[in-house]
């Protein structure tokens, strides 16, 4: 036997014994779901009705109901988690700001919230996960710790010397070495700011952070306030994490403003995109498509890496989509880019019941008076990741370079591997007149297979695709119909014409077909059932 023949045993039976530290590379193909623990799920027989989310205080979820929930999430096709930050929290009574329910108000990092579960049951969680060939991702708060006032009882936290910490100033916005050494929060809760710089406290971090994913078996960590830490400290720190680092970097469109810190970290949260997207779809908005494209080639240019970016619509700290734009199909169209374009597509809980809280404590909606029923958003969801997860496992989809084929004020479409997605910022109701034609690489005739639907296109002359919207704005995801026929999508479904341009030059023809599952999936019907009488 030869020695690459055992080593690549030997790898395999790593990966298979569950030493996981997950690489940006394995984390290019993950979908992430993410949680706020406290909201995601209660006990069993716990009171429905007892979560007001102004009242910023604990509603119930642990991380044994997040574990006994996982069939929801996975259900939409999610191959990962991000859960809220797992130390404890601060201690004391009530503050202007509510009680800690959050997780991001770091008390002492050595202990676990007491809150959400004990040692073993996080544990248990990420057990499950790995059960599901499923990661998790554990959001982490190292820059500052919290306190009531600006000269703390140090030695309630992990660092118990005053000299370990940045002297209290208030943050200078603008002012770089403000933002990264002054004190987030203000003087109602205050977040005493570690000196990154000092060796004790890059020592004692890098040793906690080995010490903390290995004994959870942690996949990934997001990284909360990142910018606000020096960017020197984090190559060290990931390092010793060992897996893959994404690191939230708030702001705008300003692209170079967060391509800085994808290389310090393995990747960064893509606010860039975030901003453009409410700036090209929000319903009403300044339906500005420019600023979209303006992001992706400015993207393209400054990110080391936009693969592995975090594409996302909402999280606990901006504003739900929902509340941001009245017409549901401005989400599903900005959500079919996060998916299909580059980048690690995240959904925030909730954005699949089109929760519309309009920001913190109103963005944290607890999750069970939905009932976890599917909706049309959750639909669109599954479907993203049906086909995303599709690609990733079976061709190169994740890394190859996607392409703007056209764009104009109604919307925009691209290019990524063989699926060309075509998306609107028209609204659900019916344009007759309104279109976008899109140029696409492939040869007049090529069949597609589009995803929602599972009707068939045809490209027109010169490849040309057109979208019509007489059924109003829905977004469009078609996939080369000989790379869909080797999915297990579109399976056996009646395929009716919906009479899209099929008069014009440029047109989409479109015909009837019924389509045979195909002779894989019979073939894995006959393997799922033995023959044992
Ligand atoms: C920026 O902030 C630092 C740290 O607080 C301060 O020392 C410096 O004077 C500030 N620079 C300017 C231009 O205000
Ligand atoms: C402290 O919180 C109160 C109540 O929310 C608020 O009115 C006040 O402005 C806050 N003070 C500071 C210094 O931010
Ligand atoms: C659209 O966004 C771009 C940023 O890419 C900006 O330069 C432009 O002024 C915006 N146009 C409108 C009409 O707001
Ligand atoms: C993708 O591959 C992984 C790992 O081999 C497997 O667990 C998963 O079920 C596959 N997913 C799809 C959609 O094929
Ligand atoms: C749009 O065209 C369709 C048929 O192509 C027709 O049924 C519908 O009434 C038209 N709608 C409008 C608003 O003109």
């Amino acid at each position: 036997m030869s020695l690459s023949i055992l080593c690549s045993l030997l790898a395999v039976s790593l990966f298979t014994s569950g030493v996981n530290a997950a690489t940006a590379e394995q984390w290019r193909s993950r979908s992430i779901y993410q949680i706020i623990t406290d909201r995601f799920a209660l006990p069993a027989g716990a009171n429905l009705n007892n979560c007001d989310v102004d009242a910023q205080t604990w509603c119930g979820g642990t991380w044994n109901t997040i574990r006994d929930n996982l069939d929801f999430v996975q259900n939409m096709g999610f191959t990962a988690i991000w859960i809220s930050p797992v130390q404890q929290n601060y201690q004391g009574s009530r503050t202007p700001y509510g009680d800690p329910y959050h997780g991001y108000w770091i008390q002492d990092l050595t202990q676990l919230n007491d809150k959400f579960g004990t040692s073993d049951d996080l544990k248990a969680l990420v057990a499950e996960l790995h059960k599901r060939d499923m990661y998790i991702m554990v959001d982490v708060v190292v820059n500052n710790v919290m306190a009531l006032n600006t000269q703390p009882d140090y030695s309630r936290y992990m660092f118990k010397d005053a000299s370990l910490y940045h002297p209290y100033c208030p943050i200078q916005w603008g002012n770089t070495t403000s933002e990264q050494d002054c004190w987030l929060g203000d003087l109602n809760v205050t977040l005493p700011d570690l000196d990154t710089t000092n060796p004790t406290v890059v020592n004692t971090y890098q040793s906690w952070v080995k010490d903390f994913v290995q004994e959870y078996q942690i996949d990934g960590l997001r990284i909360d306030a990142a910018k606000h830490v020096n960017k020197e400290f984090w190559p060290g720190f990931c390092e010793s994490a060992g897996v893959f680092c994404i690191g939230e970097v708030f702001g705008g469109l300003d692209v170079e403003d967060a391509a800085q810190w994808q290389g310090p970290l393995d990747s960064v949260l893509n606010f860039p995109l975030y901003s453009s997207l409410l700036q090209g779809f929000t319903i009403p908005g300044p339906a500005n498509i420019t600023a979209v494209t303006d992001t992706l080639t400015q993207s393209k240019k400054l990110f080391k890496d936009t693969t592995v970016l975090g594409n996302f619509l909402e999280n606990q700290d901006v504003p739900r989509f929902a509340s941001q734009s009245v017409d549901p199909q401005s989400m599903n169209n900005a959500m079919t880019f996060t998916f299909m374009y580059d980048g690690i597509p995240i959904v925030y809980y909730g954005q699949e019941f089109s929760f519309n809280g309009a920001g913190d404590p109103k963005n944290r909606e607890p999750l069970w008076p939905s009932g976890y029923a599917s909706t049309p958003a959750s639909d669109i969801m599954t479907k993203l990741n049906q086909l995303r997860n599709f690609l990733v496992n079976t061709t190169e989809w994740a890394t190859s370079e996607p392409q703007v084929l056209s764009s104009s004020q109604y919307g925009l479409s691209f290019v990524k591997g063989d699926v060309i997605s075509i998306i609107t910022n028209i609204g659900s109701p019916p344009q007759n007149g309104t279109n976008i034609a899109v140029p696409s690489p492939y040869d007049a005739n090529t069949g597609f297979t589009e995803l929602f639907s599972c009707k068939q296109w045809v490209a027109g002359s010169k490849g040309y695709l057109d979208a019509e919207y007489t059924l109003g704005g829905k977004p469009i995801v078609l996939v080369l119909s000989t790379l869909m026929d080797k999915s297990p999508l579109c399976k056996g479904e009646l395929v009716t014409s919906q009479g899209l341009g099929a008069d014009s030059s440029n047109a989409v023809q479109l015909r009837w077909s019924f389509r045979w599952p195909g002779l894989a999936a019979i073939m894995s019907l006959l393997l799922a059932f033995p023959v044992v009488w």
